[in-house]
């Protein structure tokens, strides 16, 4: 019974929003309520156990639920874990009455031809989806056969990382309903000694928890406990409902007697460097302030507010100055200047009447702020032993002056010259994210994305904070020379106050009897060297606590380190350098069982190698910039379909041409991949604009780099590479690959075309019969995933792929109660529009989805560049 289950096994995608942060109210009620406490709509989850282990910062975590359906047919019984973005799934397992079904990690490209069916049955569009600031949503949901028992096992690990002064463990719990064994377990040991712990609930202050949460540490372990018993769990006392729904947090630290710890286990070494009580290295500052006409409102007065706050942290051995861009470069001071009691006072005037206005010239900012700290350090204005930073903060994308994104980052990456880190914070969804975090990569800083929301200001002093203290400068982790291999990232260019510096790697001689590391780096006052030696007997003693050991967790941590330095080189490396980290960091991957961008978790069936399921993807870099997937299509008469996940809905358009005429659709000039459509009328050809329908006939999707073209047409597909052509029908089921070109023909359904990572179309086939007085077969386009194209892709979709605003008033009814009219503020016009709905055919040819979307009447006027006109070409490729 259980095992003829599988092919319900469905995997589900899962909206959720970022923006709003972490959803703190338990005031959300089920829908459906069962009569039987514990049991909602005849599933009773009686068993969930959030077991933790962490052993010097590395915690490796078991989520598992156990259900039984009480109902008396078969049900679906979804599995969320809310996990850090930060962590890796390492395994997941489901048993359904007995019969286990493992996971294992497999690389994407091997598990891609199982999820391409899985999309192409409308089951799923990937599992694990970013989910709040710094959380990713896993989501299973599985069909249960009425009286069976169901449990998931979900396994993740990640090392935590210091910030502040503490070492933090987010748990997401939302049972969503009563469960009679509740239980979070988290066992802690850290080899230096434990100096603080606590725990906290969000969504219940720790008095009223009572005795469901227990603390407790000494020495090297430390231990959680939260178990709250049904009536605790109540939202109130005669409730049926969990009030259990929001963070779980753990912070702990360790003692700080020694600068640094080292521990070695099976040939692994793992190295924690935070040295305290060193006096601050003076710096001097340039914050790069975006006041662009996007900012205005509660962005620019939150920012606003920041900075003053932060002014009243500023050292008197600080030099700082405010750089503001917009269309034009504007400066508080023409030199840096020092923070003397005199100089915050005007600062905090300057600050307080910034005013937003204009464009947003990024490029010309950050070259001002650079060239003032370039030229400090010529003219020796600055302290001889004093460090710099740039922060630069925006809301947008570069759009006036040098807005070429690869540009810019040549010209910051000249100008700096590796000198000092550029952190860049972007603040709220509407920008290009991974642009600014690889141009922080790439001059040895980071990006921090500041999310809109009423918290905005102290995220953008919390980052401040972070790097307001640093200790030393140049830092540089150095051991005995072929004593080491593999080592992690062993250079900084600063230590901050609160954070620590992990180094990683693997012994040469697995037997040597001692070890000696240094750490060398530029204090406030002098450079210092800090000299950690091991004697591996001691070693072995003050690791005796074998309870708390799991396995290998050095050589795990030593991979997961490595694995994320490689991904995070990645970002910026290309050609052959790129396919190098790429083939090591999956080789890792695969090696230590980690699911990571370049890895899918696969769920088998036993005993049935060809029936397998992906389960797990995490998503690629990109997919963390906008967490909803946005899709745009054409599909129907031609009717084109924007949706904006930011803001929850779609806008749509209709374009009226004659038949014959050919419409681009897409075109990136940078990528080179152009998307262009043909229409075509009905059997009556209708010459009368009003009343015929018209619909795409032929498709061109073509890529000149790559020297390749698609032809799409209702008969058949024809596909050009180099000089080679081949020609399929749409009776056929095939998969053709190569070179990154993958194009699978699921017959007489849909074609999915893919290239890489991170550009996904869909042609969808509408066949009619064959006599039909009228109509005839046309086609649906999707773009299903567009994230590798660039920030100058145009055509009537390609235009959307950027992020944009735009905004609903005024909404009243029509002549039609049913299809309201509003009035629409979008890329600086103001349109009357209309409440309308189109169909999504991805998931079912047949019936389709109904998408409710804003009509903009007039051929899009208005919505899209120029006029429709500006779109015809003269022909398909
Ligand atoms: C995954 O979890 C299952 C169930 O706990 C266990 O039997 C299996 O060994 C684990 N696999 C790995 C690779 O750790
Ligand atoms: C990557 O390059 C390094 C040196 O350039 C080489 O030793 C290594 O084998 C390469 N790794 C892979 C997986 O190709």
């Amino acid at each position: 019974m259980a095992s003829a289950q599988w092919p319900c096994l469905i995997l589900a995608l899962f909206s959720v929003l970022v923006a709003s942060g972490f959803p703190r109210s338990h005031a959300r009620l089920l829908e459906k309520r069962s009569l039987l406490e514990g049991e909602v709509d005849g599933i009773e989850v009686y068993s969930t156990k959030i077991s933790c282990k962490v052993t010097s910062r590395f915690a490796h975590n078991v989520v598992t639920t156990r259900a039984v359906n009480r109902a008396d047919t078969a049900k679906e019984v979804s599995f969320d874990v809310e996990l850090p973005k930060t962590a890796f799934i390492t395994n997941f397992t489901l048993t359904i009455d007995g019969v286990t079904y493992p996971g294992n990690v497999k690389e994407k490209e091997v598990a891609k031809k199982q999820y391409e069916k899985a999309v192409s049955q409308g089951k799923t569009a990937g599992l694990v989806k970013a989910s709040g600031r710094k959380l990713e949503k896993f989501t299973v949901s599985v069909n249960v056969a009425a009286g069976s028992k169901i449990t998931f096992e979900l396994t993740y690990e990640e090392l935590l990382k210091r910030h502040k002064g503490k070492y933090e463990m987010y748990l997401k719990v939302q049972p969503k309903q009563l469960v009679k064994h509740f239980e979070i377990e988290a066992d802690i040991f850290e080899p230096q000694g434990i100096s603080t712990l606590d725990a906290e609930a969000s969504f219940i202050t720790n008095d009223l928890l009572g005795s469901a949460l227990t603390k407790s540490f000494s020495g090297k372990k430390g231990h959680v406990s939260f178990k709250p018993s049904l009536d605790q769990q109540r939202s109130c006392p005669t409730c049926k409902d969990s009030l259990l729904n929001g963070d779980f947090t753990i912070t702990y630290d360790v003692n700080r007697e020694s600068p640094a710890n080292v521990q070695i286990v099976n040939g692994y070494f793992v190295h924690f460097f935070a040295p305290q009580g060193l006096p601050t290295v003076p710096k001097s500052v340039v914050f790069v302030i975006d006041i662009s006409g996007s900012m205005h409102g509660r962005k620019m007065e939150q920012t606003k507010d920041a900075l003053l706050k932060i002014l009243d942290d500023v050292k008197e051995e600080d030099y700082l100055n405010f750089i503001l861009f917009s269309g034009d470069v504007t400066t508080w001071k023409d030199n840096l200047v020092q923070a003397t009691p005199e100089n915050i006072q005007e600062a905090r005037t300057f600050v307080r009447n910034i005013q937003d206005q204009g464009m947003t010239n990024i490029n010309d900012g950050l070259l001002r702020g650079i060239s003032m700290l370039n030229k400090a350090w010529e003219e020796h204005s600055v302290p001889e032993r004093s460090t710099s930073i740039v922060i630069m903060l925006t809301d947008g994308d570069a759009n006036v002056g040098e807005s070429r994104p690869a540009k810019i980052q040549e010209n910051v990456r000249n100008a700096i010259g590796g000198k000092f880190p550029l952190y860049n914070l972007g603040f709220g969804n509407n920008l290009n994210y991974n642009f600014l975090e690889s141009m922080a990569l790439e001059n040895h800083g980071l990006a921090r994305r500041i999310y809109e929301d009423s918290d905005a200001n102290l995220q953008l002093q919390g980052f401040y904070e972070e790097v307001a203290n640093p200790l030393l400068t140049s830092v540089e982790v150095a051991y005995p020379e072929n004593a080491i291999l593999d080592l992690t990232k062993n250079t900084y260019q600063h230590f901050y106050d609160g954070s620590e510096i992990v180094v990683a790697g693997r012994l040469a001689d697995k037997d040597m009897n001692n070890f000696k590391a240094d750490v060398k780096g530029h204090g406030a006052i002098n450079d210092l060297t800090f000299t950690e030696e091991v004697d591996m007997m001691e070693m072995e003693k003050a690791l005796q606590e074998q309870d708390y050991i799991f396995g290998n967790y050095i050589e795990r941590l030593w991979a997961y380190l490595t694995i994320e330095q490689l991904l995070e080189k990645r970002k910026n490396a290309l050609g052959d350098e790129k396919e190098n980290l790429t083939a090591q960091a999956l080789d890792l991957s695969l090696k230590y069982h980690f699911v990571t961008p370049l890895t899918s978790m696969v769920v088998t069936k036993p005993e049935d190698n060809e029936n397998q399921m992906d389960i797990a993807n995490k998503p690629g870099e990109a997919s963390y910039q906008s967490p909803l997937t946005p899709y745009y299509y054409v599909d129907g008469d031609p009717h084109f379909i924007i949706q904006v996940p930011e803001k929850d809905d779609a806008i749509c358009f209709n374009i009226d041409e004659e038949p014959g005429t050919v419409l681009r659709l897409i075109e990136d000039p940078i990528t080179g991949f152009t998307v262009n459509g043909q229409i075509i009328g009905d059997k009556r050809g209708n010459p009368n604009s009003e009343t015929r329908k018209t619909y795409f006939g032929k498709l061109g999707i073509a890529n000149a780099q790559m020297d390749f073209w698609i032809e799409v047409t209702t008969e058949k597909i024809t596909l050009w590479n180099a000089a080679a052509q081949s020609t399929f029908s749409w009776l056929d089921t095939v998969t053709v690959t190569q070179d990154g070109l993958s194009l699978t023909i699921n017959r007489k359904k849909n074609i999915i075309v893919t290239f890489g990572d991170g550009v996904t179309f869909v042609v969808v086939l509408h066949q009619v019969w064959k006599k039909h007085p009228v109509h005839q077969d046309f086609l649906g386009f999707y773009v299903v995933d567009s994230h590798r194209m660039s920030a100058q892709t145009h055509g009537l979709l390609g235009q959307f792929f950027h992020p944009f605003d735009f905004k609903v008033s005024d909404i009243h009814s029509g002549s039609d109660p049913t299809k309201p009219h509003a009035t629409m503020v979008v890329k600086n016009h103001r349109l009357t529009v209309t409440r309308g709905s189109q169909k999504d055919y991805r998931k079912d040819v047949s019936i389709g989805t109904k998408v409710d979307c804003w009509f903009v009447h007039n051929n899009g006027q208005g919505l899209i560049d120029g006029v429709h006109g500006d779109y015809i070409v003269p022909n398909l490729l």
